[in-house]
Order: structure tokens, then sequence, then C-alpha cells
């Protein structure tokens, strides 16, 4: 009643309000606009005063820094690792030994073995050679993996792409390709040397919307300054033997369209050690998320935060020092938020905490479904009666992993992803009823026992990964191979 009668008082205000607050929204989207279209300006200027002429797909960054010294040196920024936000930052964090539960979530795979939290894109050759996911072939033909792995670290993917051909390129194995990815991601991967507009280097987003009837072409300035990112920063699967990178978007881009993509056509990553339930693994589907968020929905793009203008005295430009907005807020969220630093940091805490909350619920209780099927396996359990149980593993963990992989979608699409959550959890718990069916109906009393998973190398143990074998290899691997690659790439010029 009360604000009923306030309403009726204040309407006159109230409306006035919105109406006041609606111009001024308008308003800062019409600049931000405006200074786009100024920045054309300012970067047909910058092209004319180029200092070197690069041709076709030149991969080396530093090429690029002669003639943009000041976006070249904000990239290489990248490199620093000094910033912790709460959740996030760019220092490294081994996340298994943080959250030993992960590790039995990917018993069986790659990842059960070594999971760090990301770091800036100077990184990310580094990263990918040196992680055990990658393994230690010390020869050409040696798996475990694909080429496919290079495709989101380095711009000399679309320089050897335009070489050998795309499905050429993928069907390799990843050692073989060693002493041509060399220069981390780069200016290559984002633009167009001939104009410097923003350009999209990577078939597979190319094609993925071609399939669902987009033209890349067609984007507006906006639209490419996340594209840009959503070449790398999405869903993806490595497809049938010749591990044809593509992005599962053909009956959508949710959680669950994306699901039935992979149902549809009967595709898992691999099969779960302990409850041997056909898994997926999510990779970081941090566009797909974005798009459902409230900002994407107000129009804005990645390179809205993510890549803030600076002022070098007249000249305006785009900080390529990719990494967390919190870090520079002043030129992040303030540019359209009257707010405090404190406030608005706080904003992105308090979203992520809340979805973290349920995140670590989730995940002790997916670690019991797959501890409670393997022990339904190991009391003589078919295939038959497991069937419901392995169903709801893969839909339950399949939703916990894209929520969480995509590192930002907390803050991104807070409500899209708490959903997301509570779905995984729902099902998590299912999965352990069931669990409990097939375990009366075998006669099985008594509780499921629990295993010591309570460290990293204790849940390594239990799934049963010798470490200390794979650590040497990749030791062996580092200390022989990479060095190789080095030097034949520097041989070939191919890397500053
Ligand atoms: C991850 C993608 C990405 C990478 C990598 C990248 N850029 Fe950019 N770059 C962008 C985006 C997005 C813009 C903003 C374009 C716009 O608003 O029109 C931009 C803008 C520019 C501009 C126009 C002027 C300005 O600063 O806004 C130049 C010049 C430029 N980049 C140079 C480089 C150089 C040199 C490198 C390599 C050292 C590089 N970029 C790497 C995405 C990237
Ligand atoms: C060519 C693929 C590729 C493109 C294009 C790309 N990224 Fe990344 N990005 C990566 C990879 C790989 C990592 C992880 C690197 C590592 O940990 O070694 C990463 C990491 C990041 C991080 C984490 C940095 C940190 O400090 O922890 C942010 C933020 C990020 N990217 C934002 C973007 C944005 C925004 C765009 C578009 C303007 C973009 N990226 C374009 C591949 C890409
Ligand atoms: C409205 C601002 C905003 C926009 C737009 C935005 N982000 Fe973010 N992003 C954030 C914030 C805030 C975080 C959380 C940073 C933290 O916790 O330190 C974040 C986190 C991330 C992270 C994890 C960083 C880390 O340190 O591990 C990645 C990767 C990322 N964003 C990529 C993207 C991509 C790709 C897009 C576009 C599809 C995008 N972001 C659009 C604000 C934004
Ligand atoms: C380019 C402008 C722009 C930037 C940069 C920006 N925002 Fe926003 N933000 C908006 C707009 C527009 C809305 C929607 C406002 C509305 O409809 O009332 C919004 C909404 C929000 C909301 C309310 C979300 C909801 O659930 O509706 C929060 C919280 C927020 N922003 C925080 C941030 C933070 C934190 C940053 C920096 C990491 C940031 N924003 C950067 C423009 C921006």
């Amino acid at each position: 009643m009360k604000l009923k009668q306030f309403f009726e008082k204040h309407r006159g205000a109230l409306l006035w309000t919105l109406f006041f607050t609606t111009v001024v929204v308008v308003f800062l989207l019409g600049l931000l606009a405006a200074s786009i279209n100024e920045r054309r300006a300012e970067i047909a200027t910058l092209f004319n005063n180029k200092k070197v002429e690069i041709k076709g797909i030149e991969a080396r960054n530093e090429i690029w820094g002669e003639n943009y010294p000041r976006e070249f040196e904000t990239w290489k920024k990248t490199e620093e690792t000094g910033f912790k936000s709460k959740h996030n930052g760019n220092i490294e964090q081994d996340v298994l030994e943080m959250r030993p539960d992960m590790v039995v979530l990917w018993a069986g795979y790659a990842f059960s073995m070594d999971y760090s939290a990301p770091r800036g894109h100077y990184h990310a050759i580094e990263d990918v050679r040196r992680t055990l996911r990658t393994g230690s072939p010390m020869t050409d033909t040696e798996g475990p993996q694909p080429a496919t792995c290079w495709s989101c670290k380095s711009p000399d993917v679309p320089r050897m792409m335009a070489e050998i051909g795309i499905a050429g390129f993928y069907s390799k194995k990843w050692g073989a390709m060693g002493p041509e990815i060399v220069n981390t991601i780069g200016c290559a991967d984002c633009h167009n040397p001939e104009n410097m507009n923003v350009n999209i280097s990577r078939p597979a987003l190319i094609e993925a919307f071609l399939r669902i009837g987009k033209d890349v072409e067609k984007a507006t300035i906006q639209d490419l300054r996340t594209l840009a990112c959503a070449q790398c920063h999405v869903e993806y699967y490595f497809k049938g033997d010749e591990k044809y990178l593509t992005f599962p978007w053909d009956k959508g881009m949710t959680v669950e369209t994306i699901e039935q993509y992979y149902d549809s056509i009967g595709f898992s990553d691999w099969t779960h050690k302990l409850s041997r339930a056909p898994m997926l693994k999510a990779q970081h589907p941090d566009y797909e998320l974005f798009l459902l968020g409230p900002h994407a929905q107000r129009g804005l793009s990645c390179a809205d935060c993510h890549m803030p203008y600076k002022t070098d005295g007249a000249i305006k430009y785009s900080d390529h020092h990719l990494v967390s907005p919190l870090m520079n807020i002043d030129r992040t969220c303030l540019t359209c938020h009257r707010d405090t630093p404190e406030k608005l940091t706080g904003y992105v805490t308090d979203y992520q905490d809340k979805v973290l909350e349920i995140r670590d619920r989730v995940e002790k209780e997916l670690v019991k479904a797959h501890i409670g099927a393997k022990y339904a396996w190991d009391n003589g359990a078919n295939e038959k009666q497991m069937e419901p149980v392995l169903k709801l593993l893969r839909a339950a963990q399949w939703r916990w992993d894209f929520a969480v992989a995509s590192h930002g979608a907390s803050f991104h699409a807070p409500v899209e992803t708490q959903r997301i959550m509570a779905h995984s959890l729902d099902k998590s718990y299912q999965a352990q009823l069931e669990v409990q069916k097939v375990l009366a109906s075998l006669g099985v009393k008594g509780e499921v026992p629990t295993p010591d998973i309570s460290t990293k190398a204790k849940a390594q143990e239990y799934i049963g990964l010798d470490m200390k074998t794979l650590r040497e290899k990749k030791e062996e691997f580092k200390s022989v191979m990479v060095p190789k690659w080095i030097e034949k790439a520097k041989a070939g010029k191919k890397l500053i």
C-alpha cells in the first residue's frame, strides 16, 4: 500500500527519472559508436605512416610492432603475471591442487593429469608445450594429440593452413607442427595487414557461422570486436578421424542445444574411467555464455571491457593488454558506470561467490555419483542397469563443466550460469539415486566406500595415474624436442 501511494505521489518524477536514464544510456551507447567511428580515421593515419610493408600471413609479432608500437607494447604486457583478483587474474594457479575433486571428475582424460588457470596470451605456446596433456611426442607421428591442439595458440596456425590446407593441418600430429607453430597469439590472429581491419583468421568460426546461415563478412565493427575472441574462446570438438576443429552450434549455442547436437551424432570426448559414462568435456564457452548476459544484450563487445582505450598524447588506441578488466577499472567499468571502483569490483565478486558456492556443492555430488557408479560395476551391475546412471552423469557433468570452464561466465552471464549449475546439481543427485536403485537390485547393502582424494597426488593415485613416469617423459621432451623446434624455427626465419 505504502509503495503504491509513494508511486502515485511521485509518478511524474519517476517517469522523468526513467526518461532521463534512458536518454543517458542511449547517449552513452551513441558516444561509444561515435568514438568507434572516430577511431577509423585515426587508424587510417596510422596505417599510412607504417614503416614496413606486411604481406600475406605474417606470424612474427615483432614485425608488426615496427608499424604499431603502442599496440605491440601493450600486447607484450600479456607476459606479466602479477595481477590477482579474488577469483581470477593472470598468475599461474594449479587448479587440480586447489580442487582435487576435479581429478576424479576427469578420470581417464588428459585433464586429470594437469590443469592450470589461464594466463596471458603471451604464454600460450609455452603453456601448451609444457602441459602434461600434450604428452611427450619424440617423433612427428607420435600422439597423443593432433595438430588441432595448436589451433588457438598462434598466428602460425593460419599461416600453415594456407600452406598445407585446413584438413591437412588438423590431420597431422601435434608434434609434427612443433617447429612451425612458434609465435604466440598475436597480430595476424586478429588483423588483416592490408588495412588493419579486424579479421577472422580461423576457418572453424567462419564454417560454423555458414552452417547456421550467418556470414562473418557481414559483421559490423562492433561485432568483430567480439568475434575476434570467438575464434578461440568458444566450445569446440575435434570431428572424425581428421580431428577437424568444429564448433557445435548447428542446433543453437546454449548448453542444452549443444548437448543435443553431441547426442545426435553420438559424440563423446572420452569414457569415464570409474563410472564408464560417455563424457563430454566443455572447453571454454566464453562467447556462447557472454551472449546471454546483460552486457551482450545491451550491445557491448568483449573489447569494450578487455581492450579499453588508452591515450598517448593526442593518440587514442586500444589497449592490447588482454587481462581481467578489474585491473583497470578506471578505463573499463568506469567509462560507463558512475560508481566507486570498490562497488564495481564488489558486483563482480558477488556474482562469482554465489556461483562458486553452488559449484563447490556440485563437484562433491558429482564425485559421489562417479564413485557410486564404479561401486555398482564392481558389484556386478550390467550395462542395461547402468544406462540411466551413465546418461545422468554425462548430462550433469556437461553442465558443470560448461559453467565452470568459462572463467568469466559468472560475471558475463550470472543468471544463466546459476541456472546451468542448478540443473547440474539436480542431475548429480538423480544419478546418485539411480546408483542406489542399482545397488539395491544387486542386494548390495551399506554405504559406498569413500576413497581419500583430499590432495591432487592422492586423487591421481586413486584413479591410477603414474605421475612420476608422465613427468619424467615430459622433462625429456622439454629438454630434447623443444630446443630442437626452436632452433629449426629460427634457422627458417619463422621466429625472431
Ligand atoms: C585477440 C585479437 C587481437 C590481437 C591478437 C591483436 N589485435 Fe589489434 N585490435 C583488436 C581489436 C578488437 C581492435 C579494435 C578494433 C576496432 O575497434 O575497430 C584492434 C585495434 C588495433 C589497431 C587500430 C588502432 C587501435 O589501437 O585501436 C591496431 C593498429 C592494432 N590493433 C594493431 C595490433 C598489433 C600490432 C597486434 C600484435 C602485436 C595486434 N593488434 C593484436 C584485436 C586484436
Ligand atoms: C588465437 C586464439 C585466441 C584469441 C583470438 C583470443 N584468445 Fe584469449 N586466450 C587464448 C588462450 C589459449 C588463453 C590461455 C593462455 C595461457 O594460459 O597460456 C587465453 C587467455 C585469455 C585471458 C586470460 C588472461 C589472464 O590474464 O588470465 C583473457 C582475459 C582473454 N584470453 C581474453 C580474450 C579476448 C577478450 C579476446 C578477443 C579480443 C581473446 N582473448 C582472443 C586464446 C585466444
Ligand atoms: C562488461 C565487461 C565485460 C565484457 C563485455 C566481457 N568481459 Fe570478460 N570478464 C569481465 C570481468 C569483470 C571478468 C572477471 C575478472 C576477474 O574475476 O578478475 C571477466 C573474465 C573473463 C575471462 C577470465 C579471465 C581470467 O583472468 O581468467 C575471460 C577469458 C574473459 N572474460 C573473456 C571474455 C570474452 C571472450 C568476452 C566476449 C565474448 C568478454 N570477456 C566480455 C568483464 C567483461
Ligand atoms: C561500454 C559500457 C559499459 C561498460 C564498459 C561496462 N558496463 Fe556494466 N552495464 C552497461 C549497460 C548499458 C548496462 C545495462 C544497464 C541498464 O539496462 O540499466 C550494464 C549493466 C551492468 C550491471 C547490472 C547487470 C544486470 O544484471 O542487469 C552491472 C552489475 C554492471 N553493469 C557492472 C559492470 C562492471 C563491473 C563493469 C566492468 C568490469 C562494467 N559493468 C562495464 C554498460 C557498461
